[in-house]
C-alpha cells in the first residue's frame, strides 16, 4: 500500500541522512518508541469513527514497518561503510617497494681492532682478554715497574678506593696468560685502557692491542719482521719502517716503531708534523725479570712484545683528524663506516 504522509517522509529523510547507529537508534525512539510520534497516533484511533479506525490503524502499522525497514537498511549501509573505511585504512599495498633495512655497523674502533686481530690471527696468534680493573701487581710490579719507579708517572693512573687500578695498558693481560699457560705462546690482547689524561690528542679511555710471543727462538729480528709484516698488511702499503731505541721497564732492548707517513709517503705533511715519520708503537724483547716473575724458564724461552694505540691506527687508516669524533657517537660520523 502506497502511503503519503509528511510524518513518515520526515522520518525516512532523517533516517537516510543519519551517519551513525546512535542517531539511528534515537530516530527509532523518536518515531516508533513507546512515546514515539508515530506510536502516539495509535492512541488517537479510539476517537475515530469505526470505519476509519481500521484503515488508519493499518496505515500506522505500515508506517512503523516502513520506518523499521528504513532503519535496518540504513544500518546495513552504515556498517558496510565503516568496514570499507577500516579496510581502506588498513590496506596493505603489496606492490610498494620495501623500506629497506637501515643497516647498523660496527664502530670504527671495533673495525680497527677486528682488522688488527685478523692480521695476527692469520699469523697464528690467539686473542686473550683480561680485567679492566687490575691489581697493581699485574699492571705494574709484574711488568718490572716497582712501587716508586719513575715509569709509573708516565701512566697517569686512575686508582680505585679498593687499592686496585683501572689498567693503564693491556700488558697485564700478557702477565695473566704467562702465569696460566705454558710456552710457546703467541697472543694479542686488545682492549680498553685508562689514563687520567684529557686533551686534544688524549682521552681518559682509549684502546690498545698488545702482542706477546714466547718461544725458544724469539729474537729482535723476528720481532722486526713481525711488525713490518703487520704494518704492511694493515696499511696495504709497503712503507719504510724504522726502529728507534727507546725504554720500557718490561722490555730490554726496547724500541719505538716509526713508519713513513701513510699520508705523504714520507715527504712531510701536517699529519706527520713535517717529519715524514709516524710513531706507531712500542716494542722490545721481554725483560728476563718479567718472564721469571711469571714463571717462564728463561734458560729455554725468551720473547718479544709490542703495543699499539688503536685510535691512532684507526685515525691513520681512515684519515680522521680529530680523536674526539670517536667518542661523540655522532651518527653522521659513525655511519660513514657502515658497509
Ligand atoms: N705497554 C706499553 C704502553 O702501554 C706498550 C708496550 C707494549 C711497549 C709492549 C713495549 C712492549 O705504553
Amino acid at each position: 500500500m502506497q502511503i503519503e504522509n509528511p510524518l513518515l517522509e520526515e522520518a525516512l529523510r532523517a533516517i537516510e541522512k543519519s551517519l551513525d547507529e546512535v542517531t539511528l537508534e534515537a530516530l527509532r525512539v523518536e518515531y516508533t518508541g513507546k512515546k514515539g510520534r508515530i506510536t502516539e497516533k495509535l492512541k488517537k484511533l479510539g476517537s475515530l469513527p469505526p470505519e476509519e479506525r481500521r484503515q488508519e490503524g493499518e496505515v500506522i502499522n505500515l508506517m512503523k514497518k516502513r520506518v523499521f525497514a528504513a532503519i535496518s537498511a540504513r544500518k546495513e549501509v552504515l556498517v558496510a561503510e565503516a568496514i570499507k573505511i577500516q579496510l581502506d585504512a588498513e590496506r596493505i599495498d603489496v606492490t610498494l617497494p620495501g623500506r629497506g633495512k637501515a643497516q647498523g655497523g660496527l664502530h670504527p674502533i671495533s673495525l680497527t681492532i677486528e682488522r688488527i686481530s685478523s692480521i695476527f690471527l692469520s699469523a697464528g696468534y690467539e686473542v686473550a682478554e683480561g680485567p679492566e680493573i687490575e691489581d697493581e701487581y699485574h699492571n705494574f710490579e709484574a711488568l718490572n715497574i716497582p712501587q716508586h719507579h719513575p715509569a709509573r708517572a708516565m701512566h697517569d693512573t686512575f686508582y680505585l678506593s679498593s687499592g686496585e687500578v683501572l689498567r693503564t695498558h693491556t700488558s697485564p693481560v700478557q702477565i695473566r696468560v704467562m702465569e696460566n699457560a705454558a710456552p710457546p705462546l703467541k697472543i694479542i690482547c686488545p682492549g680498553r685502557v685508562y689514563r687520567c689524561d684529557s686533551d686534544l690528542t688524549h682521552t681518559p679511555m682509549f684502546h690498545q692491542v698488545e702482542g706477546l710471543l714466547i718461544d725458544e727462538q724469539a729474537n729482535f729480528a723476528s720481532l722486526k719482521g713481525t711488525i713490518e709484516d703487520f704494518l704492511h698488511s694493515y696499511f696495504e702499503k709497503e712503507l719504510p719502517v724504522r726502529f728507534r731505541p727507546s725504554y720500557f721497564p718490561f722490555t730490554e732492548p726496547s724500541a719505538e716503531v716509526d713508519m713513513a707517513c701513510a699520508n705523504c709517503s714520507g715527504k712531510g705533511c701536517r699529519i706527520c708534523s713535517n717529519s715524514g715519520w709516524l710513531e706507531i708503537m712500542g716494542c722490545g724483547m721481554v725483560h728476563p725479570k718479567v718472564l721469571e716473575m711469571s714463571g717462564i724458564d728463561t734458560n729455554r724461552f725468551n720473547g718479544f712484545a709490542f703495543g699499539m694505540g688503536v685510535e691512532r691506527l684507526a685515525m691513520l687508516r681512515y684519515g680522521v683528524g680529530d680523536l674526539r669524533t670517536y667518542f661523540e657517537n655522532d651518527l653522521r660520523f659513525l655511519s660513514q663506516f657502515v658497509g
